[in-house]
């Protein structure tokens, strides 16, 4: 299972990068607006950045200006992906754009049906925009475990990405559905690392190390220190000096 960031912020990219969680990256019309970067930099600098695929969507909903759009941001690197939307003038665009051997991301899906169908026109990935879908009022979760099946009994080689998160809740739900592929915003993945449990033991072990440190010496001692008689006095004395403050 992979796991994507969807935004526009290189910094955001490079720090949860650094965490060694990030496959790739989506962007979307929407994210570059709300970040204010300037387009085309900002995505050759995310291609450079990220080491996976990274997802550039189209500026429009026509066949032919799409497949132009495509093929130009698709010369900006190797891991370019061209998030197609999910419509008949899509679904022609991924054909052609798929004979050209260019990766497509068919985006903005929002049932089983259209998943069959971006994949058979050829998608690398379908995206499946869990949030929207609940906001709907249909059920996400089933609609994912359906596409998953139906993908898995018909051999078919699309990759379902998860998408349109507002909580982690529905992240927890989504990891259980067997898509290949989250989409998480910045915040959401931080978030998936916090657990206020697990920073309560972390404090209550490193409260009784604190204690242990008042009687023990436990400076790392220099790798040279074992051939040194001297120093390895002055470590002794001074643990004795530790003792004697404790009681
Ligand atoms: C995914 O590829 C989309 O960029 C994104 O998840 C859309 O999310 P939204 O519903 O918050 O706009």
């Amino acid at each position: 299972m992979e796991i994507f960031i969807d935004t526009a912020i290189v910094s955001e990219i490079k720090e949860a990068q650094s965490w060694g969680v990030v496959d790739g990256c989506t962007t979307n019309p929407k994210l570059i607006a709300m970040a204010n970067v300037d387009f085309e930099q900002t995505m050759k600098d995310i291609l450079q950045e990220v080491h996976g695929p990274v997802s550039i969507e189209v500026t429009t909903n026509d066949f032919e200006p799409m497949v132009k759009e495509a093929e130009h941001y698709n010369k900006w690197g190797s891991n370019v992906v061209i998030k197609i939307p999910m419509s008949i003038d899509g679904l022609k665009a991924v054909k052609v754009l798929t004979e050209k051997g260019i990766k497509t991301n068919v985006t903005a899906v929002m049932s089983m049906k259209q998943a069959v169908l971006a994949a058979k026109a050829g998608a690398t990935y379908v995206s499946l925009f869990w949030g929207r879908i609940e906001d709907m009022g249909y059920d996400a979760e089933q609609i994912t475990r359906d596409t998953v099946a139906i993908y898995n009994t018909h051999g078919i080689k699309s990759k379902i990405i998860l998408g349109s998160f507002r909580q982690n809740s529905q992240v927890m739900r989504a990891l259980r559905t067997g898509a290949h592929v989250l989409t998480l915003t910045f915040p959401l993945i931080k978030e998936m690392a916090w657990n206020p449990r697990t920073e309560t033991t972390i404090n209550e072990f490193l409260q009784f190390w604190e204690e242990y440190k008042k009687t023990h010496v436990v400076n790392p001692i220099p790798d040279d220190a074992d051939d040194d008689p001297r120093l390895k006095e002055l470590m002794k004395l001074l643990a004795e000096y530790k003792r004697r403050d404790a009681r």
